[in-house]
């Protein structure tokens, strides 16, 4: 009798153990999960964009964490892609066939946009700015962020192509900067030969997107073009051509250029000037920063002037930039235009620039007391991208750049004969148009 109490007051109290346990553990539950959901609330916005590797470290220096620390809700996560604008397109273009993109912020250079915006892979951000706020910026940038009359891009920094030149050397021996393709290989010759430099010019000759850039420069002083974009003529089996291709195959075979020019990139070809192994190189902006650091042994002796022509007609610069664009399936475009907002603000690229000698696309900038202080050149820069030539800005441009690239490689490097050559890339890029 006394057992059968004894076990029912047992279990009585097990009962009781038990229906505490239990509270207890759904009150921890609780409270865990009020942790998790407050923390998850609390977690800031990540926005993805990506980025070729030589301009990532100028956007991790200040710009990023200035904006995260005026938007602790926002970090930006900066994919380094690489170093060719092709290859960072092709990227984004197979993120975007695949559906949703992981890039909420488009990194897009001055080409992209109408294929983008095509493709609908884009926001439209036509109603974001005032007309007023858009006069700020110059206008070829501005145009290369629209399509069909809608804006999808916001010019970051500009930039345009500019030839380089060793005052140093060209004082020494007596001569003026270059006015034409002539002068240009005269002068490299003449330096050349008193042993001064191993290399008298220096450009970008792999077959990629600097390729087509550098050549339209080329194609201009000769007073040619590629396609043009309201009529979609193609221009390249014209005699024009062959002669900015002449000129680019003689400035090998005369030794003027290095054998290996045709594999180089914008990097490549800045080492080989910045280490002081030539009178004059192509490029952009980005090099007079890097050329005049103080352990380069270029500093202060490099001038700057846009690229040479032929009597007639002048040296063309190719305009070149980036802007930002939103992804049209990114789950926070919010976040993603207040990112642009401060990336484009006056302030911003104030601080973008002086730390990478980039070109503003705010017009205010090129004659900014700090930035003119530390970069002299940036007035006469200003004239060069108002003056700087377009690459065809139409929805096939990428297609048609490879187009170009393909055939052009071939005849630099004597697969083909250039005019073989141009009359495939004319006639592709015909077909390619619908012409
Ligand atoms: C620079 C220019 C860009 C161009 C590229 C070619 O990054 O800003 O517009 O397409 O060079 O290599």
């Amino acid at each position: 009798m006394f057992e059968l109490k004894k076990i029912k007051q047992q279990q009585k109290q097990l009962r009781k153990t038990k229906f505490s346990v239990g509270i207890l553990a759904a009150v921890f539950l609780g409270i865990i999960l009020f942790s998790i959901s407050q923390a998850w609330s609390q977690q800031p916005v990540v926005l993805n964009m990506l980025i070729t590797a030589p301009d990532a470290q100028p956007w991790k220096q200040g710009l990023i964490k200035d904006f995260e620390t005026k938007n602790p809700g926002i970090r930006i996560n900066l994919i380094e892609g690489p170093n060719a604008t092709n290859l960072l397109e092709d990227l984004y273009t197979s993120a975007f066939i695949l559906g949703d993109s992981p890039y909420d912020l488009v990194n897009m250079d001055v080409i992209w946009t109408p294929k983008f915006a095509a493709a609908g892979w884009l926001l439209d951000l036509s109603d974001r700015l005032t007309k007023k706020e858009l006069a700020a910026f110059s206008p070829k940038d501005v145009e290369a962020g629209r399509y069909e009359g809608k804006l999808y891009r916001i010019p970051v920094r500009s930039d345009v192509g500019v030839l380089y030149y060793r005052e140093d050397l060209l004082k020494q021996a007596g001569f003026q900067p270059p006015e034409t393709f002539a002068d240009l290989l005269k002068i490299s010759k003449s330096l050349k030969e008193q042993g001064k430099i191993n290399w008298g010019y220096i450009w970008q000759g792999r077959q990629y997107e600097g390729l087509a850039a550098m050549f339209v420069e080329v194609l201009e002083g000769f007073g040619g073009f590629w396609v043009n974009p309201n009529t979609l003529e193609v221009g390249l089996d014209k005699p024009e051509t062959l002669k900015a291709i002449a000129f680019l195959k003689d400035t090998i075979q005369e030794k003027i250029s290095p054998p290996g020019v045709t594999t180089y990139i914008e990097e490549d070809t800045r080492r080989i000037f910045q280490s002081g192994q030539a009178a004059f190189l192509r490029s952009w902006p980005y090099v007079w920063p890097l050329a005049n650091a103080a352990d380069s042994p270029l500093k202060g002796k490099i001038g700057i002037q846009s690229m040479v022509g032929t009597p007639g007609n002048n040296g063309g610069a190719c305009l070149g930039g980036w802007g930002l664009g939103i992804s049209k399936s990114s789950k926070h475009p919010k976040e993603a235009w207040k990112a642009i907002q401060y990336f484009t603000s006056e302030q911003a690229q104030r601080r973008f620039i002086l730390n990478a000698g980039f070109v503003p696309s705010r017009r205010s900038l090129f004659r900014d007391p700090k930035i003119v202080a530390k970069y002299p050149h940036y007035p006469k820069l200003l004239e060069i991208v108002d003056k700087a030539v377009l690459r065809p800005p139409i929805a096939q441009y990428a297609q048609a750049s490879d187009i170009l690239q393909r055939y052009l490689s071939g005849a630099l490097t004597n697969r083909m004969t250039p005019e073989r050559a141009m009359q495939a890339a004319a006639n592709e890029t015909r077909r390619l148009l619908g012409k």
